[in-house]
């Protein structure tokens, strides 16, 4: 803290009430559900720390004003939403944007997601999501970057430099906040909020990295998780929140729970009661008590009897005074009520947004170049229960009161051929069998059931129209309520009858393209096998349905890579690349027997995304083949467009360390560029592996070493490359 900063805050912090404490280490809920006392009240009485579920930008100037003028000492509030990708102008899925291999495209989205959402009257957004994800069951995978540390971390930072930039004070930017931490994506089984075990090493290694990397790139806020690790719920673990997060890793921000996360420690079977939980949080380094007001009920009395200190209770204030003061909140708590309708959804949004979908876009499958479709074709059908669906083209996590205003598949394919025959049938409607309990992102209550004869009709009606056409492009996956949060899944198939349609449209023998829309790896084996060509594009936000025309006919040369492997089956979950050897490993006979029901690599592996063009990755280098302890080596290739057409490719860098201290996985990314390459052009890509790259979390030792060893290194356009070379980490 500078000095100024630290003088404003004491200042402060001496002229507060202990009631005024606590309500600056609340958030309290802005919601209409809300039964406790109203937001005018607490704040008039005592201010608040914070104020979520409320996306209204008159009331967010008439609370200020009660905070800046009624309350005792006039702090001003900070004002906070899920704002998770994208405000007015919806980007893709968090998921989707990892899938660019390009930490920009998430930069910017998020650079324009805190310009809309800060117009609006925004000061904090419940983002970046930095939970690594494993098991494609867990709706949640939706909201992070995958299942590796080393592409987490890049989105992360890229994620934090884009909501905050370079300067908390900036008027167009907003408040970062890290979550949730940590370790929520290994939730048992997939299932959300389930328990979570994870060793030290699992954690340092696998889970922390895109933590500690927001903390490098300035994030001011981080939150806690809901679920228990370890037999310690993360919303009251001090090991987490004292030792490493600030400890360790020198963060200076402050933490929130997640949503009613502190009163939950009761329910979790760890707190005795409510007064209880609050202790338990606040002793672990919990700053601010998100939307349960149990630090509000009971502060004064665990002052009062002796169970907290008021430097304790200072030290949990401090933070959040100080990021205020750095905002400039003191100065400017208002926000102009005719900003927003200048700023939202621009159409450089719209265009950002247009371009990240396209980047984020993986194609899975081209067998006989099916794609890129020509712009002569005169009759398309278009079946699936996603075509023309704005939500399930904008996907989970939309702000509260956002009106749907994507352009979907039907519409982007439309504006493409404005000319040609376009027909489109649904087919059956999809479904979740158990409503959300979030009514507003609830498909499937808004949505009246489909009677089975409706649903039999709608699918003979989709043959009908593919019968009729010249080409069929079916777009199917899942809706938007079918990942996300609550939103986890047993099975990975694509949801109701939709395989059933695609097998009858298919048999007719025309030629097929499958467009995924879904928040989740699916166990495509069918269509993998079946269906000529397959575009993986997530749900890809406000101009989704352009982006998928304009990689359907050509005029964008897809270039995404899976930043998860998809499994065969849902029960193969948790599935990942950067496995331990085995003693049966990959290579052995007895490595199929896995499973003997069936096999159990991937169906499209970590990294994997096919182009229009191809590629060829030769010349790999290494400035030595030994390097010291704590010394760089430089690994160089050259990258070459072999095809017709400019197209991109992401040369990814992975590491296996042979021997150790203890067994490392069988490969682990340590680098990755995307580049654009135009027909017959060679770039060389340069990586470094230093000791950042070449540690490890031990537990044998304990601690983060280095060890001597032999390596093989791989460069190549996924996590199967096998372009090899071998290096010594010596002494
Ligand atoms: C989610 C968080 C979210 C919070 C506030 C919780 O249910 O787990 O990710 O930020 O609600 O809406």
């Amino acid at each position: 803290m500078n000095d100024d900063v630290t003088k404003r805050v004491e200042a402060l912090l001496k002229q507060m009430s202990l009631a005024e404490k606590a309500g600056q280490l609340a958030q309290i809920s802005g919601a209409d559900w809300n039964q406790g006392p109203q937001p005018e009240e607490i704040i008039r009485e005592r201010g608040a720390g914070s104020l979520l579920w409320l996306n209204d930008t008159k009331r967010f100037n008439a609370l200020q004003k009660i905070a800046m003028e009624e309350s005792p000492s006039k702090i001003p509030i900070l004002f906070a939403l899920d704002v998770i990708h994208g405000y007015s102008t919806i980007f893709p899925l968090p998921l989707a944007m990892a899938s660019s291999w390009d930490p920009s495209v998430a930069e910017q989205a998020q650079a324009v997601a805190a310009k809309e959402s800060r117009a609006a009257g925004l000061h904090w957004t419940f983002g970046p999501m930095l939970d690594i994800a494993r098991d494609a069951r867990w709706g949640r995978i939706v909201e992070g970057a995958g299942e590796d540390p080393y592409l987490g971390s890049a989105m992360a930072a890229a994620q934090v430099r884009g909501f905050q930039g370079d300067d908390l004070s900036d008027p167009e930017r907003i408040l970062a906040c890290a979550k949730h931490f940590a370790g929520y994506g290994a939730a048992d089984g997939g299932r959300d909020y389930d328990p979570v075990y994870l060793s030290e090493a699992q954690l340092r290694n696998i889970y922390f990295p895109p933590f500690q990397a927001a903390v490098r790139a300035g994030v001011g806020t981080f939150m806690s998780a809901y679920m228990d690790l370890n037999n310690v719920p993360a919303s009251g673990n001090s090991w987490l929140m004292n030792d490493v997060l600030r400890g360790e890793w020198g963060f200076d921000g402050f933490i929130v729970s997640d949503a009613f996360a502190v009163s939950n420690l009761a329910i979790e079977g760890f707190a005795r009661d409510k007064k209880d939980s609050a202790l338990r949080s606040l002793n672990a380094g919990l700053n601010m008590d998100m939307a349960s007001n149990s630090y509000i009920e009971n502060l004064e009395a665990l002052v009062k009897d002796g169970s907290i200190s008021m430097e304790q209770i200072d030290a949990l204030v401090r933070p959040i005074l100080s990021i205020k003061i750095k905002m400039g909140l003191f100065e400017n708590p208002y926000v102009d009520e005719t900003l927003l309708e200048k700023v939202a959804a621009l159409p450089e949004h719209w265009q950002a947004a247009r371009s990240a979908a396209q980047r984020s876009m993986v194609l899975l499958r081209n067998e006989g170049n099916v794609l890129p479709l020509s712009n002569e074709l005169k009759n398309i059908a278009v079946i699936g229960p996603v075509a023309d669906w704005m939500e399930a083209t904008e996907g989970p996590w939309m702000v509260f009161g956002h009106q749907p205003n994507a352009v979907t598949v039907l519409q982007g394919l439309r504006n493409k051929l404005p000319d040609a025959k376009i027909t489109y049938a649904p087919g059956p409607d999809i479904r979740r069998d158990i409503p959300h309990p979030f009514g507003e992102f609830d498909a499937t209550a808004k949505r009246p059931a489909q009677k089975p004869e409706d649903a039999e009709a709608a699918f003979k009606a989709a043959v009908e129209a593919a019968r009729n056409a010249d080409v069929v492009i079916a777009v199917m996956g899942e809706s938007h309520d079918m990942s996300g949060e609550f939103a986890s899944r047993g099975s990975l198939d694509l949801p109701g009858r939709q395989e059933e349609l695609l097998k009858a449209v298919s048999a007719l023998g025309k030629p097929i393209v499958l467009v995924l829309l879904n928040g989740r790896p699916l166990s495509i084996n069918w269509a993998a096998e079946n269906i000529p060509a397959i575009l993986e594009a997530w749900q890809p936000g406000s101009e989704g349905g352009n982006a998928v025309a304009d990689i359907l006919f050509g005029d964008v040369n897809p270039g995404g890579k899976l930043p998860v492997c998809f499994p065969r089956n849902g029960n193969h979950a948790p599935l990942y690349y950067a496995r331990v050897t085995t003693h049966a490993p990959e290579s052995s006979p007895n490595y199929r027997s896995r499973y003997w029901d069936s096999p159990t690599t991937p169906l499209y592996p970590f990294g994997f995304g096919l182009s229009y063009t191809t590629f060829s990755i030769s010349n790999l280098k290494l400035s030595s083949s030994q390097v010291k302890i704590g010394q760089s080596l430089t690994v160089t290739a050259d990258v070459t467009n072999t095809g017709k057409v400019a197209g991109d490719q992401v040369v990814q860098l992975y590491i296996h360390q042979k021997w150790g201290s203890d067994s490392r996985p069988m490969r682990e990314l340590k680098g990755f560029e995307r580049i654009t390459l135009q027909p017959g052009e060679t770039k060389t890509v340069t990586f470094q592996l230093g000791p950042d790259e070449l540690g490890y979390w031990s537990t044998n030792a304990g601690k983060w070493i280095q060890d001597t060893a032999s390596f093989d290194l791989w460069a190549g356009s996924d996590s199967l490359a096998s372009l090899h070379a071998e290096f010594e980490v010596t002494a």
